[in-house]
């Protein structure tokens, strides 16, 4: 045997784990794009709530303001935590947020979030998967806590709509 195909042999045997290089490789690539895809939905939510606290009217302006402030420093820790982790994996974090959709009433506006945070628990769940499949406990563990957040967000949202009054 040439010191090469020892080489390689050897290589092969230290994947381990039942994956193959190229399918480790798929998974990488696989998990990686769907981190920059979720890492895009963070920006995006961070712009949505500090573009709607400011154009926020009504008689809930200041307490849905002071929400939106709060939810504006999980979604920048989420940014930041998705962004270090595509850089570690050997990725290239995007530095693009979805497009942020127009609205001018409170409800309009709420009623968008809601869907952003809906998105974005469907999203994790998948990327919780991919953690898996890709071997990553600890990843998978940081993305249950920020589906935790979500689903915060999700829920008080929902309980401010479920009591809005159709005039305001
Ligand atoms: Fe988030
Ligand atoms: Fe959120």
């Amino acid at each position: 045997m040439t010191v090469q195909t020892q080489k390689a042999s050897r290589s092969k045997s230290e994947v381990g784990r039942g994956n193959t290089p190229s399918s480790e490789d798929a998974n990488r690539q696989a998990l990686l794009d769907g981190l920059n895809h979720d890492l895009a939905g963070e920006y995006q939510a961070i712009v949505m709530y500090t573009h709607y606290s400011a154009k926020m009217t009504g008689p809930y302006r200041r307490e849905l303001r002071a929400l939106f402030q709060l939810e504006i420093a999980d979604e920048l820790g989420h940014a930041q935590f998705l962004a270090d982790k595509i850089a570690t994996l050997g990725g290239e974090p995007t530095t693009k947020p979805r497009a942020v959709p127009n609205a001018d009433e409170p409800r309009e506006m709420l009623e968008l979030l809601l869907a952003a945070e809906k998105q974005a628990i469907t999203d994790y769940d998948k990327r919780i998967r991919q953690a898996g499949l890709f071997g990553d406990v600890g990843l998978k563990v940081n993305l249950e806590n920020q589906v935790a957040d979500e689903t915060r967000h999700m829920e008080e949202i929902e309980r401010t709509l479920a009591g809005w009054r159709e005039h305001l």
